[in-house]
């Protein structure tokens, strides 16, 4: 079963298996690229904190409509209230810090922390978080890694992020513990630099089917 035993994050992601992780220089170009994933088939994405105009990005893309939007690289209680307040559905960190996660449980938005290690999970699992970004995935030994952390921890669900591409897809979603994949090789700051909507809505479709059964 792939469903996350955290409500909240069930109905945000509704379904969803892959998260385009975007990191976005210039918010003007927010609405070109929300409705070049849309056409892709793009359920939702993840803006991360990395340019100094990620809520400008988050705030644009939300308004746009069409995606759930959620904020990346999100690594302080601070930066979790500013994205929740430009209007993220859903929160993804790096990294596991108690911090942001207990600030996610105050605004009520559901949080994905990063784990690389079973001592972090344990922390995690402890804290109630039953769902995790394993990053960066590809780096720790891809699915080799992912199943055996899977095995202590029956009850975990992963999100791995970190090097994957298209041609990963299929073999991390055919994993139960795997409640969805998410990476930068949809959209790329490079296509976003050239204007390229045409390939991203074409590298989002491609990902899109090999994630859908
Ligand atoms: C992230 O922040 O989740 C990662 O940078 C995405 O990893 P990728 O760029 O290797 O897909």
């Amino acid at each position: 079963m792939n469903a996350t035993s955290d409500p909240a994050l069930a109905g945000v992601l509704g379904g969803a298996r892959l998260i385009p992780v975007l990191t976005v220089p210039d918010h003007t170009t927010a609405a070109p690229l929300t409705e070049a994933l849309t056409a892709g088939g793009a359920a939702c994405a993840e803006v991360t904190f990395r340019t100094p105009g990620a809520e400008q990005v988050v705030r644009e893309m939300a308004a746009h409509g069409g995606l759930t939007v959620g904020a990346g690289t999100v690594l302080t209680p601070e930066q979790a209230e500013r994205a929740v307040e430009a209007g993220a559905r859903f929160v993804v960190s790096p990294g596991y810090d108690e911090e942001v996660v207990a600030k996610c449980r105050e605004l009520g938005v559901p949080v994905i922390p990063g784990i690389a290690t079973a001592t972090e999970l344990m922390r995690a699992l402890r804290a109630g978080v039953d769902t995790v970004k394993l990053f960066p995935a590809e780096a720790l030994g891809g699915l080799a890694t992912l199943l055996a952390l899977s095995a202590p921890f029956p009850q975990a669900r992963f999100v791995p992020t970190g090097g994957i591409r298209s041609e990963h897809l299929a073999a991390y979603l055919a994993e139960p513990s795997v409640l969805a994949v998410g990476g930068s090789w949809m959209a790329t700051p490079t296509h976003l630099a050239q204007g390229d909507y045409a390939t991203i809505s074409r590298l989002t479709r491609e990902a899109v089917d090999r994630s859908t059964p």
